[in-house]
């Protein structure tokens, strides 16, 4: 008797969440069906504790009526989370397996999907500074979240320059001083103008727009962690399309080629760093 309760308030809740998904998709446009269901769970449950209703139904209407509500939803659902030199050994591997590979080209496009607040970006374009190959380097940056798009623009640190990010800096292969690329006003951290300057800050939706530009390395780390497998293949399908021959994708620390159609079509040149390179002209 008591399972079969379980059972139904389960059937419930989950008509419940398809219901928000289509006020989602009809209201905002945001189509969350190629989000893992558990993960956009989680986010849900704790929005209806934010927002102080009683069921996942309440929110309903607060998601159609409140720009508020939308925008707390948008902010919780896509985890903006970010930091300067993330997996460091991922950087490491790339400063000796990728950069000698960009070097070989006139001009370089590098397209960094779900970019967050920007630290990615940032860390790229001094790893490129150092590299000597900023210079006629477009570095695109992407994310669904216009919010953090508008803070990755300043090029200001959210959470400031500290200790962990220097240790990670030098992990990376960082032999400067990491806050030689900052300036400091009030308190905050600015990456320099210099460095900003080549780096572009966009609107793209991994899983509805199409590829957002051609280039030589695509990276997108700890984002298709929250997709649902159809649409992790989906993703990679557009990066490697995306991709010049002999182009190279990295992706997140938790994230994975294998069991991806994908796999084949793709060079494993380092697993533990994550960094795959594009085999052939065949685009899927
Ligand atoms: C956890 S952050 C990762 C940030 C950065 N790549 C890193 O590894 O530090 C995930 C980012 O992916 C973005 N995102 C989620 N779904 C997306 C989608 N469908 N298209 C583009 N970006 C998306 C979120 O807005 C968020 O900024």
């Amino acid at each position: 008797m008591e399972e079969d309760n379980i059972t139904e308030t389960l059937r419930t809740e989950n008509l419940e969440i398809d219901l928000l998904i289509t006020a989602i998709k009809g209201k905002i446009g945001y189509d969350l069906t190629g989000y893992a269901r558990a993960s956009i769970k989680r986010r849900i449950q704790q929005l209806v504790i934010d927002e102080n209703v009683n069921c996942i139904s309440d929110l309903i209407p607060k998601l159609l009526y409140s720009r508020q509500c939308q925008s707390n939803f948008i902010n919780r659902l896509t985890i903006n989370v970010s930091e300067l030199f993330r997996h460091p050994i991922s950087l490491l591997r790339l400063r000796e397996s990728v950069l000698p590979y960009l070097e070989s080209f006139p001009r370089r496009d590098i397209w960094i999907a779900g970019c967050a607040t920007g630290e990615e970006a940032y860390s790229m374009a001094i790893l490129l500074e150092e590299a000597g190959l900023l210079n006629n380097t477009q570095i695109h940056a992407t994310d669904i979240n216009t919010e953090v798009l508008k803070q990755a623009k300043t090029g200001i640190l959210t959470k400031g320059l500290n200790k962990e990010d220097a240790a990670r800096y030098q992990a990376s292969g960082g032999t400067s001083s990491l806050s030689k690329y900052f300036s400091t006003a009030y308190n905050k951290q600015k990456l320099s103008q210099n460095l900003l300057d080549h780096i572009s800050f966009s609107h793209h939706n991994i899983i509805q727009d199409q590829v957002f530009c051609s280039a030589q390395l695509v990276m997108c780390r700890n984002v298709m962690i929250y997709f649902d497998l159809k649409t992790q293949n989906r993703a990679l399908t557009l990066f490697n399309n995306s991709l010049v021959q002999n182009g190279y994708l990295v992706i997140g620390e938790k994230e994975s080629l294998v069991n991806s159609p994908l796999s084949s079509l793709l060079t494993t040149i380092d697993e533990p760093a994550k960094i795959y390179q594009r085999k052939s002209s065949e685009h899927v």
